[in-house]
């Protein structure tokens, strides 16, 4: 049995072995703990409970769900939770609750959100009265404006709705700045499963005990089990306490019920803040407090927030700066003790090297710039002007250059620039968008001498953190539709296609099935173009019994790949997902996985690029090449992936069919007939749909070589198209000279 049929065969079995291999790990880790406890003379027994665990390091264990049988009771089915995280019982770090107002909400509200929001990855408003959310901000109304009653139930709605999934939460005030990634910086540094009562400490007015409440002002940070441990104390102090502060209330709540009090102070964290004064400026303020500070208190207007964000965020820039410098003159100063010594060392230092090519396949090319032209061009031709986003780029990229410059020679020498005279760009995977720009300069001394200069600068623009893009889930078992849209002249393409459908795809997991679009010219009678492409099909459902082909006759001189594809689309559900093939694809189970992995349903469609051999003739086929994968090895000479052409595809039918509508809606009358005769289907995604449309090489979708026309309706771009593709796909220009000079030397003989 070859390898990919017995993967087929155990495919359904995967998650569950993969779940017993995880099962199975995580207990023999379990046991190994269990066992060290006692035994390991290097643990000394903590606290008075030898042998048990000090409740600290409660949050350091990972927790595994038992799946326990009880075998008196009859078996249900476990249900097992989507994400590892759930089942180990990990939670979130930090939600941060803001208390603000019906009137505040979009003023004080909106400015914590801009300030804070994106740093954080949850923030929850909370006001009395009930108030409408502004975009992207989640508002909880809870009916009343007395400050204990917004208080506890503020903390009953954290209790009921986080209460599982957040280690800490941070409740502030929305006239309060909080320095967002200091205190994200500060929850990771507090180890969770402690009573935690932290923020700014002050005393009871008039009250002659220690105890101590957190300023609600400055936020305070309350640990998850303190929050568990208060939730039923809650009502009482409701009803006993009379505070006229919200965090008032809640400190003397925390001291009655629990004992708990405030803190400043925790395993070495301060929790630092700042009291800003009257008509302080954010610009002016140095004092350490201020410039260490989690939050600033009082905020009296949207436009300060703004302004302590933009200091705040240039001194978390300055240091990033100045970490960064010292760590590169450590490197330096360790690269001695490195074989390579110095030399070892490029620049930046500290990012990755350049890319060095192993052979000359891999040499990554310069593009050649101007201030106002670029000589790389995407539609191939030789030169092109500079625009768009493009030309803001190396306006950047030349005053960076300059500054730069001025600054490194400064006082000595001034700068002007007086032209760029050459300009190249690459992009390296490893690095980032690599600059070298020979500059023409006006330098000018200290005396006033003044003289032009050439000078050739090196920039680099580095790739920063990468980020994954979010994608909607898809259903990765989808059912898959092939649709194989024939003309008369595809018959005998056609027929062998349906030998590879059959013994690839008709396998009982595949869940695929395959539409024929029989396109019959205009003229009737006479003998059946399709009679042995029919009588195929038949002979296929009589061996793969419950296969069901579907044959459609369509008759039109020369239908467009669009007319086609309406004619199918209608006759099945819009969450079908189609997949358009020609009679020269071979598709395999691989192709159609991808395939339902990158279409998704209002949002992606897939238009794979095939592999397309070249002419037997001039490439001929390697008898070593593993069958299956003819490409592999002998990818360059024997055929190319084929970009030009773009008639397979995978989308939802939904999609199509919006796509279509407002193709309908755009165009009218002979423009929509000229339209659905001379666009592909992926030219219609590509203009009418919102769609994200995705190209990828497919290597599971190899081309046989075939003769092929391209219909002269067309519209005129992709004729062109058809044709380019249709002779690149002959064989290389190698290949392609050497035949020439075989023909010539054979005429002149
Ligand atoms: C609030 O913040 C979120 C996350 O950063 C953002 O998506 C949303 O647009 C913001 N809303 C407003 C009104 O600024
Ligand atoms: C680099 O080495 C020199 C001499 O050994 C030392 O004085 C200097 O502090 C070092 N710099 C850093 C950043 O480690």
């Amino acid at each position: 049995m070859r390898l990919g049929s017995l993967l087929a065969l155990l495919r359904p079995a995967l998650p569950l072995l993969l779940g017993l291999s995880l099962g199975c790990s995580l207990s023999l880790l379990r046991v190994s703990w269990s066992q060290a406890d006692g035994e390991d003379p290097c643990v000394e027994p903590r606290g008075p409970r030898a042998g048990g665990r000090d409740p600290a390091d409660e949050d350091l264990e990972p927790r595994i769900v038992p799946y326990y049988r009880d075998p008196s009771k009859p078996h249900k089915k476990v249900l097992r939770t989507r994400y590892i995280q759930t089942e180990l019982g990990s939670r979130e770090r930090l939600l941060v609750a803001v208390l603000t107002s019906r009137a505040t909400l979009p003023t004080l509200g909106v400015a914590v959100n801009r300030t804070v929001g994106h740093h954080l990855p949850r923030l929850l408003y909370f006001t009395g009265q009930r108030a409408r959310a502004p975009a992207g901000m989640q508002v909880v109304a809870l009916g009343d404006e007395r400050p204990a009653w917004l208080m506890s139930e503020a903390l009953r709605h954290l209790h009921a709705h986080f209460g599982a999934d957040y280690d800490w939460f941070f409740i502030m005030q929305d006239d309060t700045y909080v320095q967002a990634p200091r205190l994200a910086a500060l929850a990771s540094h507090l180890s969770s499963g402690r009573d935690l009562y932290l923020g700014r400490a002050e005393e009871f007015i008039g009250a002659p005990e220690q105890a101590r409440y957190c300023h609600g002002g400055f936020g305070y940070l309350l640990s998850r089990s303190l929050l568990l441990r208060l939730r039923p104390h809650l009502d009482a102090c409701r009803g006993d306490i009379l505070g006229a502060r919200p965090d008032e209330w809640l400190g003397r709540c925390l001291i009655d019920s629990l004992g708990v009090g405030c803190v400043s102070q925790h395993q070495g964290q301060q929790y630092r803040s700042f009291e800003l004064a009257k008509n302080g400026d954010p610009e002016k303020e140095g004092s350490p407090a201020f410039l260490s500070a989690f939050a600033v208190h009082p905020v009296s207007e949207g436009s300060l927030m703004y302004r302590l964000h933009k200091r705040f965020s240039a001194l978390e820039l300055e240091r990033a700066y100045s970490e960064m410098e010292q760590l590169q003159a450590q490197i330096q100063n360790l690269s001695a003790l490195t074989p390579e010594g110095e030399a070892g060392l490029s620049w930046p230092i500290g990012l990755p090297a350049p890319f060095t090519p192993r052979s000359r396949f891999e040499v990554l090319g310069w593009d050649y710039f101007t201030e106002q032209h670029s000589f790389a061009c995407a539609d191939g031709a030789p030169k092109c002007p500079l625009q768009g986003a493009s030309r803001a780029d190396v306006a950047d990229v030349v005053d960076t250059a300059l500054e730069r410059l001025n600054l490194r020679y400064q006082p000595r020498l001034r700068f002007r620039k007086r032209r760029l005279l050459n300009g190249y760009r690459r992009f390296d995977p490893a690095r980032g968008l690599e600059y070298t720009l020979d500059l023409l300069l006006d330098a000018e001394t200290r005396r006033g001498h003044r003289r032009p200069l050439a000078h050739r600068v090196r920039l680099l623009r580095p790739l920063s953190r990468a980020e994954l893009l979010p994608v909607p889930y898809v259903t990765e078992a989808a059912r898959v539709q092939l649709v194989l849209p024939l003309r008369p002249a595809d018959s005998p393409a056609a027929l062998a296609f349906l030998e590879a459908f059959a013994t690839r795809l008709l396998q009982p997991g595949e869940r695929a099935q395959l539409s024929l679009l029989l396109a019959y010219g205009g003229a009737r009678g006479g003998p059946d173009p399709f009679a042995a492409v029919r009588a195929a099909a038949g002979a296929l459902e009589r061996r793969h019994p419950g296969a069901r082909l579907a044959l459609l006759a369509v008759r039109a001189d020369a239908p467009s790949q669009v007319r086609l594809m309406d004619a199918v689309s209608k006759k099945h559900p819009v969450d079908t997902l189609f997949f358009l093939v020609t009679a020269g694809s071979r598709p395999g189970p691989d192709v159609l996985n991808r395939c339902r992995m990158h279409a998704i349903a209002g949002w992606q469609a897939f238009f794979p690029v095939h592999f397309q051999e070249f002419h037997p003739a001039l490439a001929p086929r390697d008898p070593a090449a593993p069958a299956g994968d003819p490409w592999r090895g002998a990818a360059a000479t024997a055929g190319r992936f084929d970009q030009l052409a773009s008639a397979e595809g995978c989308f939802y039918n939904a999609d199509y069919l919006a796509a279509r509508a407002r193709l309908a809606r755009e165009l009218a009358g002979p423009e929509e007939e000229e339209a659905l005769e001379g666009l592909e289907v992926m030219d219609v995604f590509l203009r009418f749909s919102g769609l994200h449309l995705f190209r990828a090489v497919e290597p599971g979708l190899v081309q046989p070589f075939a003769v092929r026309e391209c219909s002269p309706r067309l519209s005129e771009e992709l004729y062109h198209r058809c044709r380019l593709s249709a002779l690149q796909g002959l064989g290389t220009r190698a290949q392609l000279a050497v035949a020439l000079l075989e023909q010539e030397q054979g005429n002149s003989t």
